[in-house]
């Protein structure tokens, strides 16, 4: 995106601001979503006597990521980080640190990383991987984001040139019948996080915002998680905008983005990426984050003149009329010309992939960047903003800037290889859902699978040729 946002000279070098003496970010990433969909209109949608257009329109999700027999959020971690290692062709020693985020352990104790090495160990070769760290970060959605946070310190402060490596993996999975359940999904990302990255570079500026909430939670032993839906997305959206508020502050404390006479922070960001449960959620946040954003710009005037002042508490005497009032105006703002324009410009782009895989938790958001990637939305130069969420709840805003050499990263073609996943009956996905399949739906080949847990709970997987 070009104009409208002033500084059209920004350099690809590490901003003057920034703690690194080399930039710092994401110089690839690898997606991995397994073969098997469940399409949400027809017998589901019929079956569970849902309104398809609900689940299209007001939800968002087409189409459902169901992990077969063997799979679980280990061999998909494997999975996307192999696919990682060829593309770049990294070898074992290249890699000093693997952090993984997922809310769907397959250990309480042993990290994740550990399985996901032994996998890689029988493509590499033991003991490859030895000289490689890795730990597993549980914060729900957020654990990633706090992973790739925490990485690229140390990928600035290392002396070598080896890299770290971010994957996000996860099985979102909710009760049959749940209202929670035509939002599950499964799949994972892995993120190349080097020095001098080809895709985007950290701006290292983060807003955060942390609440203790019962929005969404899993406690130890439950397979499924309990989720309290209307009040998780109300944390998602205070969270967020306690986030977004702080980094405008830290950003302008830096001298990063300081909006002049009536500009905002958001004039000089190029596209927004929010976490996404599923797509219709990027909307109320980016609403929500339009607008208090905006408030303070000359652009209020505006959306004023089309949809009339905001709501202010101080002339209500009843708090319950003031709320619904003010709910009343957030639907007008989220319907306005100058919100859609904004939103289908630097938003909607970004749950393209979501709509046909669902939620994976940890991954989603750094999904909303494969999407921008392959539907080749991004330009050199321009300001990318993260708005990541772990129920719980907590929320990290931060930036990169796409780097001038991000086109030579060659596309990995997800929109075809969607299109070649296997669809299954309502009948199958509820097996598989059960855990009552216990064979394979499509037999794996050339992939990680889970070959057995013993009988002291110790989990065998195998590279299957
Ligand atoms: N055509 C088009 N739209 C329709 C429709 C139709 N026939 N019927 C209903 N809709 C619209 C509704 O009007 C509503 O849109 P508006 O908000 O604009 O009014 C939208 O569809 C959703 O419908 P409901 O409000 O009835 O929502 P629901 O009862 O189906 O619940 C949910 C939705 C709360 C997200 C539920 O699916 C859920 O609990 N999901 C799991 C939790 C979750 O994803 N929370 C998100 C925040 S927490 C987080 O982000 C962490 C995480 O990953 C889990």
């Amino acid at each position: 995106m070009t104009g409208i946002f002033g500084n059209s000279s920004r350099s690809n070098s590490v901003s003057d601001h920034s703690p690194f003496k080399q930039a710092v970010g994401i110089d690839d990433l690898a997606v991995y979503i397994p073969q098997l969909y469940l399409p949400l209109e027809g017998e589901f949608s019929r079956r569970r006597e849902i309104d398809p257009g609900k689940l299209t329109r007001g939800i968002g999700i087409e189409r459902m990521a169901i992990p077969d027999a063997h799979e679980d959020a280990a061999t998909m971690a494997a999975m996307s980080l192999l696919e990682l290692m060829r593309r770049c062709d990294l070898l074992p020693e290249d890699i000093g640190k693997i952090h993984v985020g997922t809310e769907s352990a397959v250990d309480e104790a042993k990290a994740i990383g550990t399985y996901v090495i032994g996998m890689l160990e029988k493509v590499y070769g033991p003991g490859s991987f030895q000289h490689c760290s890795t730990v597993e970060f549980k914060s729900a959605c957020i654990g990633t984001t706090l992973a790739l946070e925490s990485i690229s310190y140390w990928v600035a402060a290392d002396e070598g040139e080896r890299v770290g490596v971010v994957i996000a993996s996860d099985v979102a999975k909710y009760p049959l019948g749940s209202s929670a359940e035509y939002t599950q999904g499964a799949g994972s990302v892995s993120l190349l996080v080097k020095k001098n990255p080809r895709i985007a570079a950290l701006e290292q500026i983060y807003g955060c915002f942390t609440r203790d909430e019962n929005d969404f939670f899993r406690p130890t032993g439950c397979t499924m998680a309990t989720v309290n839906g209307k009040h998780s997305n109300q944390c998602y959206l205070d969270a967020m905008q306690g986030a977004f508020a702080s980094f405008a502050t830290k950003a302008a404390g830096k001298g990063i983005i300081s909006p002049k006479n009536g500009e905002c922070t958001t004039d000089s960001i190029d596209h927004l990426l929010f976490h996404i449960p599923y797509p219709r959620m990027i909307e109320y946040a980016s609403a929500a984050i339009f607008r208090q954003d905006w408030k303070n710009s000359s652009r209020w005037s505006d959306v004023e003149a089309e949809i009339g002042p905001e709501p202010e508490a101080g002339n209500y005497d009843d708090l319950e009329r003031y709320r619904l009032d003010l709910a009343r105006y957030a639907r007008s703002f989220a319907r306005s010309r100058q919100f859609l324009q904004a939103y289908n410009a630097r938003v909607i782009d970004s749950a393209a992939l979501s709509r046909s895989i669902g939620n994976i938790y940890t991954g989603s958001i750094y999904l909303g960047l494969a999407s921008l990637l392959e539907l080749q939305k991004l330009r050199a130069h321009e300001r990318l903003c993260f708005g990541a969420y772990g129920s719980g709840c907590s929320a990290l805003v931060f930036s990169a800037r796409v780097s001038s050499e991000f086109s030579s990263v060659p596309s990995r073609g997800l929109f075809e290889r969607l299109e070649k996943r296997r669809e299954i009956s309502l009948e199958e996905y509820e097996l598989l859902h059960e855990g009552v399949i216990k064979e394979s739906l499509i037999q794996p080949s050339g992939e990680f699978a889970l070959a057995q847990i013993d009988h002291q709970g110790y989990r065998h997987y195998e590279y299957v040729t």
